[in-house]
């Protein structure tokens, strides 16, 4: 009697283990302090602190001073000069992310180009590929020199977009003046998933502190595609024209990256 009792406490008890842990929100954080300074960030490293990783370029990748730099080569756009990597995280309807990030003190602006960590929804469309279908979206950040002045902008993809590619809502930050090379500057971000066809979603880009963006979007309208499903890390130059390549490898610093799931 006394045992069966046992087992029915235990066995209870393993239940609600198992229901806690389906239920556990993701979060990671990643601060490369533990590694060696100048050592290469490989694939192998990159998969043991995300979980995973596609496309990761070990030649790209160093550890600089307990942060992750990151190198663009020179003469080269989109995934040929930089890295194009992606996380699976699981699907969610709400996240956040925080990371700093610094151009190295000689880096050149180029025309711009994609910087940082974001998020993907859905089938997570980049790449001036639109989703009119309404089956997936995208959160990143690009960096971007319009000649008289250089800063970040947001770079959306969601159902409705006017194209040919990403959506910057006109928002840059610093709102006057330039970026600075060699200082950092801390990015927060926000996502959420719309339901239905409805314009219930949200999109927030905080730069230290400041509000680059913060509005409902449509992401998706097919709601079996409305889940954020992706961490994404890209950093290359482009656009496709030669103005935004440069002559000099250029370099971009990253440190202290934390990702949360708010809802499942
Ligand atoms: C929604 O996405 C699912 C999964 O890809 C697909 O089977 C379905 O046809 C889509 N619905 C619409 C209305 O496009
Ligand atoms: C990263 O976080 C640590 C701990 O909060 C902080 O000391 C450090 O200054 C941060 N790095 C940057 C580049 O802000």
């Amino acid at each position: 009697m006394k045992s069966q009792t046992g087992i029915v406490l235990a066995n209870a008890l393993l239940l609600l283990l198992i229901s806690c842990e389906s239920t556990a929100l993701y979060q990671k954080s990643i601060n490369w302090d533990s590694r060696t300074h100048q050592q290469t960030y490989t694939d192998v490293m990159a998969r043991s602190d995300f979980g995973s990783v596609t496309g990761w370029q070990n030649s790209r990748a160093m550890i600089s001073n307990g942060g992750l730099r990151i190198t663009i080569e020179k003469n080269a756009l989109s995934g040929a000069g930089g890295l194009i990597s992606n996380t699976g995280v699981p699907g969610g309807t709400a996240y956040e992310l925080d990371f700093d990030v610094k151009f190295h003190s000689q880096f050149e602006w180029s025309r711009g180009g994609k910087v940082g960590f974001g998020f993907g929804v859905g089938n997570g469309n980049t790449g001036c590929n639109l989703p009119t279908d309404g089956a997936g979206g995208s959160l990143r950040l690009m960096w971007y020199n319009n000649g008289n002045r250089v800063y970040f902008h947001p770079y959306i993809y969601h159902f409705g977009m006017p194209g040919p590619c990403g959506s910057n809502f006109g928002k840059s930050y610093p709102s006057t003046g330039s970026l600075q090379k060699g200082q950092w500057y801390k990015v927060h971000m926000y996502i959420k998933s719309n339901t239905g066809s409805n314009t219930n979603g949200h999109m927030q880009i905080k730069i230290n502190g400041e509000t680059l963006i913060d509005q409902s979007i449509r992401w998706t309208t097919n709601d079996s595609k409305r889940f954020i499903n992706r961490l994404s890390f890209h950093t290359f130059r482009g656009g496709k024209a030669d103005e935004w390549k440069s002559n000099t490898d250029g370099y971009i610093y990253y440190d202290n990256l934390s990702v949360r799931q708010i809802s499942a």
